[in-house]
C-alpha cells in the first residue's frame, strides 16, 4: 500500500498527511544530493553550526532542500532545524504546524557511505513545544532501501521506496522487541557512576555492541530488534551532545509509541518543556526495562 492510501486509511488529517507525504518527497531529492556533494567542503568554505560542529556540504544542502521547498509550498509556519541559528517563520503559512528537524543525522559517516538519516518532528504550532504534543514524527533513513518511519499517534509504520520513487508499506504497527543490543555514544574515561553500572549490568547481561555514529540508524535497528541506545551526559557536559528538539524528541516520540521509552536518565524527555531551540539533553532510548534501570541507578545516584 502506499503512503498517501495508507495516511488516508488512517484517517490521518488532511493538513497533517498532506505534510508528511512532502517531506518523504524532499527526502529523495536529499538523497540525489549523496551522487554530487563531496563528505567534506572545500577548505576555505568550511562552516559551523550553532553546536560547534563541522557542517558538510550535504548537511547544508539537506537543510536547504528542505527549507526553500517549504517556503514554496508553505505547508507550515514555523521551522526549526540544527543547522540553523533561529526559528524561521515563513510569511502566508496555509497551516500553523512548527517543524523541528535534523535535516542530516550522521554526517560523519557521509564521505565513508554508511547509514544516514533525516529526523522530524511536527508540532502543532510553536516549535519550542514537549516531544509528547508533537502531530507526527517521522525519519528517513537512507541505507541499501530508503524507508520512512512515521508515527501521528496510531502506530509506527514504516514505508521504503520501490523502483517508481513511491513510498510503499514495509511494516505496519511496530512494535520494540525485547532484544539485546546497545549502542553507548561518548567516551568510557567520561562516564558518570550511574551509567558506567548501568552499561556493567547491560554487559553482563549478554548485550552486544552496536554503534556507528548515526543516531538514526542505531535507533532504526532498536526499533526492529529491541535493545537501548545512549549518548549520557558525562563529565564536564552534563546536558550530553544530542538536540532535544531535533534528535531525542522526534526519534523518543517514535520508540514510545512502538513500546518503548525514551529519559534523561531521570526522566521522560518527552515531557519536557525545552526552554530554547538548542537545547542538548543526555538520551537513554529503547526498551521500556533497560529505561527503568537506568533511572533505578541514577536514583540511587
Ligand atoms: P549529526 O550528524 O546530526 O551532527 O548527529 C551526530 C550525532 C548522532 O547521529 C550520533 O549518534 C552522535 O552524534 C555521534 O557522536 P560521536 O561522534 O561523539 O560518537
Ligand atoms: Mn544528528
Ligand atoms: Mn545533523
Amino acid at each position: 500500500m502506499r503512503l498517501s492510501d495508507f495516511l488516508k486509511k488512517q484517517g490521518t488529517e488532511k493538513n497533517l498527511a498532506e505534510l508528511i507525504l512532502f517531506l518523504g518527497r524532499q527526502s529523495l531529492v536529499v538523497k540525489k544530493g549523496f551522487l554530487t556533494m563531496p563528505g567534506k567542503g572545500p577548505e576555505g568554505e568550511r562552516t559551523r553550526n550553532v553546536f560547534g560542529e563541522e557542517q558538510m556540504p550535504l548537511d547544508k544542502y539537506a537543510d536547504g532542500v528542505f527549507i526553500d521547498a517549504l517556503r514554496q509550498a508553505r505547508l507550515a509556519r514555523y521551522i526549526a532545524t540544527e543547522e540553523q541559528e533561529q526559528i524561521i517563520e515563513i510569511p502566508g503559512a496555509k497551516n500553523d504546524f512548527g517543524i523541528v528537524m535534523d535535516p542530516l543525522d550522521g554526517s560523519s559517516l557521509i564521505d565513508v557511505n554508511l547509514c544516514i538519516g533525516t529526523i522530524i518532528g511536527i508540532c502543532p504550532g510553536n516549535v519550542l513545544d514537549k516531544g509528547s504534543r508533537f502531530l507526527a514524527a517521522l525519519y528517513i533513513l537512507y541505507g541499501p532501501l530508503t524507508t520512512l518511519t512515521y508515527t501521528t499517534g496510531k502506530g509506527v509504520h514504516e514505508f521504503m521506496v520501490d523502483e517508481s520513487g513511491e513510498f510503499v508499506l514495509r511494516h505496519q504497527d511496530l512494535r520494540i522487541p525485547d532484544g539485546k543490543i546497545y549502542a553507548p555514544g561518548a567516551l568510557r574515561k567520561d562516564w558518570i557512576p550511574a551509567h558506567a553500572r548501568w552499561i556493567e549490568d547491560l554487559e553482563k547481561s549478554g548485550y552486544k555492541l552496536r554503534f556507528s555514529g548515526s543516531f538514526v540508524a542505531d535507533v532504526h535497528q532498536i526499533l526492529h530488534k529491541g535493545g537501548v541506545f545512549t549518548y549520557p551526559g558525562i563529565k564536564g557536559k552534563d546536558a550530553g551532545k544530542l538536540r532535544l528538539l531535533y534528535e531525542a524528541n522526534p526519534m523518543g516520540r517514535i520508540i514510545a509509541e512502538a513500546g518503548g521509552a525514551v529519559s534523561n536518565g531521570k526522566e521522560d524527555l518527552l515531557n519536557i518543556q525545552p526552554a530554547s531551540i538548542s537545547q542538548v539533553t543526555p538520551v537513554y532510548i529503547g526498551g521500556k526495562k533497560e529505561i527503568a534501570l537506568i533511572e533505578k541507578f541514577m536514583r540511587e545516584g
